[in-house]
């Protein structure tokens, strides 16, 4: 493993090092062991692979405290919150991926002739992962570890705002044993090294998390250089929708969590709080005290929920869109401005009596900004739900099975949470319908996106059946 630093001229345009420890080079050291002749290199390999994978995940715990101030100093996030959640998951993914190691494997198919069909399934090659800043470890942790799994090399670029943890984590999984230049981590700009990544002519495969517009370019800059396959988890504006039957409290609790969690910086942040007319009330009531309660400080403080906003950039975004949704006609319940005269602090806040043409309803604010709307029927509530550019996430708070059922098939969302949010185990698919993405990273849907599908077709001479 190597670290590029692409500031330099090499990384600029087309020109990725291509010395000795290149990942083009290292592909062969990393997965072509597989192609061995014998059976038995062939599981050393992938025990191997499985073994480092697990020792990694054993470093990340031992060196938990240190990541996770890491992750705080880069971002602003809580550090309990680093520490307790995000550092743990990392672990967790690493253990999930070092187990599909040695079950990863093709097919063979019954074809209609004299034809032995084997479909096979090979490492992509050099994959390209380029990460963005509000969960840089958990970004790093769904792109590298289906990635090494599937047996590729990777050259993984991390968002400008917080490139530390992936540098020191990749450092641990080299100590796990990881081949040198197997996985490069370069730290730069998107519009460069993250362009230049794009367009390589000898990248295989691109992952991308972030914004919807840089995804769109994304896409662009493949198809202008080698058509490379493209997986995207992009934007959100989520639904969560609370009926009248629902656990009041544990709905205005999680709808809380929903939004504000991570500063509000999630691409699944449950952002356009749906409540049935018969609640609404004494929700938005119960939500406006939570939001009060809200512990907002120095992120390696203890007990604080609330950190910075990650840059000036994204804290000035955030209050140009409190402005729109009180010059629009909302009602501002609690927060609408930022906290203190340091550090880019914001009030959480909430608004309530918010109309779908709304630009808060419509437009993701990636901020501590919740937005409360009320409903009266459940084919309303389905259909406005539905009626976003996005697709990414749901929450639906019911009792009723049936409600929850039907719920849960017409929201048109790649996750629907019921009676819960944010549930992100290792095993679970993510990703988006509509502009929210292309594909989906974790469970056992992401392998496929590093995997090759060959087929071999022999011809059979004399066989004793078909
Ligand atoms: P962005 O999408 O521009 O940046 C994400 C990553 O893409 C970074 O690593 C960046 O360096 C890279 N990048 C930027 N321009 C690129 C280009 N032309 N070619 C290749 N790579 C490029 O997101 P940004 O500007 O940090 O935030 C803007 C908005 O995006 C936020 O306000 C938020 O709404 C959304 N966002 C969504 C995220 C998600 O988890 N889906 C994460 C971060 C931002
Ligand atoms: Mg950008």
């Amino acid at each position: 493993m190597e670290h590029v630093d692409c500031c330099q001229d090499s990384f600029r345009g087309s020109a990725l090092p291509q010395q000795q420890r290149s990942p083009f080079r290292l592909l062969s050291k990393w997965a072509r062991r597989s192609s061995l002749s014998t059976a038995n290199s062939l599981m050393l390999h992938l025990q191997e692979r499985s073994r480092i994978l697990l020792r990694f995940a054993d470093l990340i715990e031992k060196h938990n405290d240190e990541i996770a101030a890491l992750e705080t100093w880069d971002n602003g996030k809580p550090y309990e919150q680093a520490a307790h959640i995000e550092v743990p998951m990392l672990a967790r993914l690493m253990r999930y991926y070092a187990g599909w190691t040695d079950k990863i494997h093709g097919l063979i198919v019954p074809a209609d002739g004299p034809h032995h069909v084997q479909v096979l399934h090979e490492p992509i090659g050099v994959v390209g992962q380029i990460i963005p800043w509000n969960f840089p470890l958990l970004m790093y942790g769904w792109k590298v570890g289906p990635a090494l799994a599937c047996g590729n090399t990777i050259v993984l670029k991390t968002a400008e705002q917080t490139p530390l943890s992936a540098l020191y984590v990749s450092k641990l999984l080299h100590e796990a044993g990881l081949p040198e230049g197997v996985l490069n981590i370069v730290s730069g700009f998107g519009p460069t090294a993250g362009a230049a990544l794009a367009s390589h002519m000898d990248v295989d495969k691109i992952a991308f998390t972030g914004s919807t517009d840089t995804g769109k370019v994304i896409l662009e800059l493949s198809a202008r250089s080698n058509l490379k396959p493209v997986t995207l988890e992009l934007g959100g504006k989520s639904p969560f929708i609370v009926m009248d039957d629902a656990d009041i409290d544990q709905a205005v609790e999680l709808a809380h969590f929903a939004l504000f969690f991570n500063q509000g910086q999630c691409c699944c942040a449950g952002s356009r709080t749906f409540v049935h007319e018969r609640v609404y009330d004494e929700f938005v009531e119960k939500s406006k005290a939570r939001a009060l309660k809200r512990v907002v400080g120095d992120p390696f403080r203890k007990g604080v929920e609330q950190g910075p906003q990650i840059d000036d950039e994204q804290f000035k975004k955030i209050l140009r869109y409190i402005k729109s949704g009180v010059d629009s006609g909302a009602t501002l319940v609690t927060g609408g401005d930022k906290l203190g005269d340091k550090g880019y602090y914001i009030q959480p806040t909430i608004f309530s009596d918010v109309q779908d043409g709304m630009k808060i309803a419509q437009e993701e604010i990636f901020g501590p900004v919740q937005s409360i709307f009320k409903f009266n029927d459940l084919n309303e509530v389905i259909k406005r739900a539905n009626a976003s550019q996005y697709g990414l996430a749901a929450g639906v708070f019911t009792n009723n099975l049936d409600t929850a059922n039907t719920l849960t098939r017409a929201l048109r969302a790649g996750t629907v949470w019921v009676n819960c949010f944010d549930i992100f185990d290792a095993a679970i698919p993510f990703g988006g319908y509509k502009m929210s993405g292309i594909g989906r990273e974790k469970g056992i849907d992401s392998l496929k996106n590093y995997l090759q599908v060959k087929a071999v077709v022999t011809a059979l001479k004399n066989p004793a059946w078909l």
